[in-house]
């Protein structure tokens, strides 16, 4: 017997999508029946006064939960988003209702038995609701009392050795694609490199000490499955800089229609007989490719890495052998002065396990010495970028400033010379000047 009447949030139990309206009602109903017998430490009916709540926005068209909400765990600054509700005395189960960032595998491939024990953790001490994952990678435990977040993290900890994600100005949650796992195309272990960097970081993500908020995000190749170029701060993308490997007798078995274009991605509409002057020659954004006498030839020193024709044929091209990746800075929402995805800063750098990444951390921490003294209060390293220059940036990270960095080159004339740059320098007498050119 459902706690509260909710017949907006019921007609969202209709249609073919998985209902979220549907599965909180079964977590609902199982607390109520509680056939295991638990002592919730929060109260049962949490998941039907969510509903309650919900429905009463839906209702208003407003949110029923208060400004902001500072909590969280002895030892870190993040980690935890507090939130209480606006109407707790006709909601209770949701008075306080705080989320819980836990730090994700890279790849999000779980066992059955680590799910099992982190939902045991989540059923005694929260809502029994979760978000899996939020946008930045963390798995979210979504609903618990303050007094429960201690005990939550010595659990999570001494019996899972598993560690909270980030929250506020600092570095977040990390995250890769599958990469190497199991895509053909990763230029690099993504999520090796995401591992690796997230443990070096630790201290950086729990305690913040930044400006404002930092994320890491790797993509093994330029098809971005994680949109590290749109959601991380620093991007990390996957490349290589030899030859496109061509196998010819596949590319024949593409134009003699035995292997289907794109791995059959479009196979629900009839585009016609696979065409590969018109769906490779001619779609290559350099021109690069030619197919003459029933070969493809690849003029490599004009690819520009894109991955049209290897998603097209995965099965006749494949990446090169000598492989790096991309550092690209800057990305960010629209606040506060414009949305911006990265841009391009370091053009390749080798991933290299043996070294521990060094290429790679020198990288990174370059930038954050400089934004972390140069940033302003809440300010994007992508706004400090646009406000100090890109050059700044580029000398901050220790790289060349190289063509490779821009789209075109600025129209304005407005440029700015170092005083040693200029012969002469900068002092000047005017009498000198006087000498030569009367009032
Ligand atoms: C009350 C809760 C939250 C508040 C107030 C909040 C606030 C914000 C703000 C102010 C931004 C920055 C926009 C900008 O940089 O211009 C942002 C971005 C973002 N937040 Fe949240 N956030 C909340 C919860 C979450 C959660 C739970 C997640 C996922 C775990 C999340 C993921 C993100 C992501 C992916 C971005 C975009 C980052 C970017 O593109 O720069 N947020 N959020
Ligand atoms: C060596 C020669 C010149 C120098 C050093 C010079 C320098 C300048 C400077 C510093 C400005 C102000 C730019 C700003 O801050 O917006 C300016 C504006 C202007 N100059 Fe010159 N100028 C020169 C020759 C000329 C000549 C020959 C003309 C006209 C035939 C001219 C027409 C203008 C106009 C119309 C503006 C105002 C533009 C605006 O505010 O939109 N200038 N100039
Ligand atoms: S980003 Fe590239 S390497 Fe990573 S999973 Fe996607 S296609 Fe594969
Ligand atoms: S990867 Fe892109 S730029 Fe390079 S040859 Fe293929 S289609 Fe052309």
């Amino acid at each position: 017997m459902a706690k509260h009447k909710t017949p907006m949030l019921d007609q969202l139990e209709s249609g073919p999508w998985p209902s979220f309206v549907s599965d909180v009602k079964q977590e609902a109903e199982t607390r109520a029946k509680n056939e295991k017998g638990i002592e919730y430490q929060v109260p049962a009916d949490c998941p039907d006064d969510l509903l309650g709540v919900l429905e009463l926005s839906y209702n208003d068209g407003e949110t029923h939960w208060k400004h902001g909400g500072i909590v969280g765990v002895f030892g870190y600054g993040g980690g935890v988003i507090g939130r209480y509700c606006d109407q707790p005395e006709q909601f209770p189960g949701v008075a306080h209702f705080h989320t819980i960032r836990v730090a994700q595998p890279a790849g999000k491939f779980y066992t059955t038995k680590f799910l099992r024990d982190l939902c045991d953790i989540w059923e005694l001490r929260g809502s029994g609701l979760t978000n899996m994952h939020g946008a930045t990678g963390d798995i979210v435990l979504l609903g618990t009392q303050t007094p429960q977040l201690e005990e939550i993290f010595f659990e999570l900890t001494h019996n899972m050795n598993n560690d909270l994600g980030g929250s506020g100005s600092n570095l977040r949650t990390p995250a890769a694609c599958m990469g190497m796992s199991r895509c053909e195309y990763a230029c690099y272990d993504s999520q090796e490199l995401c591992y690796n960097l997230t443990q070096e970081y630790q201290d950086e993500l729990h305690r913040p000490a930044f400006p404002y908020k930092f994320k890491f995000k790797f993509d093994a190749c330029p098809n971005g499955c994680v949109a590290a170029i749109a959601r991380s701060d620093l991007s990390f993308l996957g490349t290589w800089r030899d030859n496109i490997r061509v196998d010819q007798e596949a590319v024949a078995a593409y134009v003699g229609g035995e292997i289907a274009p794109n791995a059959g991605a479009h196979a629900g509409r009839d585009w016609g007989k696979f065409d590969i002057v018109k769906e490779v020659v001619n779609l290559c954004p350099s021109g690069a490719i030619t197919f003459e006498g029933g070969k493809l030839a690849i003029d490599n020193k004009e690819c520009v890495r894109c991955m049209h024709c290897i998603n097209t044929m995965p099965r006749a091209l494949r990446i090169g052998e000598d492989t790096g990746c991309s550092i690209l800075c800057g990305a960010k929402a629209p606040i506060l002065d414009g949305p911006q995805m990265g841009s391009l800063l370091v053009p390749f750098v080798e991933v290299n396990k043996d070294d521990d990444f060094q290429a790679i951390k020198d990288v990174v921490e370059g930038v954050w010495d400089w934004w972390m003294e140069e940033g302003k209060n809440r300010e994007r390293i992508g706004e400090t970028m646009k406000r100090l220059g890109f050059a700044a940036l580029a000398n901050a990270a220790g790289v060349p400033i190289d063509a490779r960095m821009v789209q075109e080159p600025r129209h304005n004339p407005y440029i700015f010379w170092k005083a040693d740059e200029v012969e002469g320098g900068w002092e000047r007498d005017i009498e000198d000047f006087r000498k030569r050119h009367q009032r």
